[in-house]
């Protein structure tokens, strides 16, 4: 891992890009799913948070074609140019192949989607294409075509993957020119699936990306914000009160907050985790830039582990 002025680095897969090891994600961007309602303000608020990123030094950014209904894909477009020269200093990564109602992963249809991720953008290459979600009426072969072509003519440098589990992964790669560089999964306290196969539904999918050598990209790293302790927790959910109380307790121990001590959880993970962190608010990227600083004990990390999965290790 590298060094940049204020946040470290790591590489993204084998061979993908150098990215912060915080990166925005901008599903939230504009703050609207809507493009009748988009208007001045969304626009002001999208290039806020871009400039307010780029000063906490990220350098990562990731996008899909479906959020806010192609208005974050497209204001996109007016925060790099209000920051000029900042294309080529930052990673872009953008999804592709979920549509109302249903997945679709085949050549012609990635083709398209890319040359409209291109437009709204403004931009004529994409560091990172994921693929949003398998689609089970796509096989691999005819997914890999495209993406082998896109690779290619240089439309596209790198390849990753959404909500793919290591089967999924493994045959995919089997078509593919390139490695895979990236798995993005929801990954956080509160969602712990991917970190252990065998108990509760475990899949392994943290274990895959060690053994192939991809990035694990978190979603939803702050489960929506509950793990911040400012978003109220339903009085149901005992378990994620119990958690919300031990992430206070020991963001007090390193002098952090709990939306810091959150996402240093997921950085203390040995499979290099990047938390996508979903914000808006220059406050909270600032904050959650902060949580680079907080390195977790061996103990601290077990404690915030069996206290979000409800049991003691066995
Ligand atoms: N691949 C997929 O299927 C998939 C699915 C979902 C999301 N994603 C990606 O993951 C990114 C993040 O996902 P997410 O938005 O669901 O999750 P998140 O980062 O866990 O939560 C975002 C929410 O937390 C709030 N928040 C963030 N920092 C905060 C802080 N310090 N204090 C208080 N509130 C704070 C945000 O509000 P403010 O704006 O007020 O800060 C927002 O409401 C998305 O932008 C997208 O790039 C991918």
């Amino acid at each position: 891992m590298t060094q940049s002025s204020a946040l470290p680095l790591q590489r993204v897969g084998m061979n993908g890009p150098l990215v912060t090891r915080i990166a925005l994600g901008c599903m939230g961007l504009t703050g609207t799913w809507n493009p009748q309602e988009f208007g001045p303000s969304h626009r002001a608020r999208a290039i806020t948070a871009f400039k307010a990123a780029l000063e906490a030094g990220i350098n990562f950014f990731d996008h899909a074609d479906i959020y806010g209904g192609g208005t974050c894909e497209e204001v996109f477009k007016d925060c790099l140019q209000a920051v000029p020269g900042s294309r080529d200093r930052i990673v872009i990564a953008t999804k592709c192949g979920i549509r109302p109602g249903f997945y679709q992963l085949d050549a012609p249809y990635i083709a398209e989607c890319v040359k409209r991720s291109l437009k709204r953008m403004g931009i004529d290459y994409i560091d990172l294409l994921q693929l949003h979600r398998p689609d089970p009426l796509a096989h691999p072969a005819e997914t890999a075509r495209a993406l082998n072509d896109l690779l290619r003519r240089g439309i596209v440098l790198h390849v990753g993957v959404s909500n793919y589990y290591p089967e999924q992964i493994r045959a995919l790669q089997r078509y593919l020119d390139a490695p895979l560089v990236s798995n993005q999964i929801s990954i956080s306290l509160g969602r712990l699936q991917s970190i252990y196969e065998g108990w509760d539904g475990g899949d392994g999918t943290l274990d895959q990306c060690m053994a192939l050598g991809l990035t694990p990209l978190a979603y939803s790293p702050l489960t929506r914000g509950f793990l911040t302790g400012k978003r109220e927790v339903p009085t149901s959910d005992e378990r994620m009160s119990k958690l919300v109380q031990q992430l206070d307790e020991i963001a007090h121990k390193y002098a952090a907050t709990p939306a810091q001590v959150a996402l240093a959880w997921l950085l203390r993970h040995p499979a290099g985790i990047v938390p996508l962190v979903g914000s808006a608010s220059p406050d909270h990227i600032r904050e959650a830039v902060g949580a680079v600083s907080v390195t977790l004990s061996r103990e601290d990390w077990y404690v915030l582990w069996t206290a979000a999965w409800g049991r003691r290790v066995p």
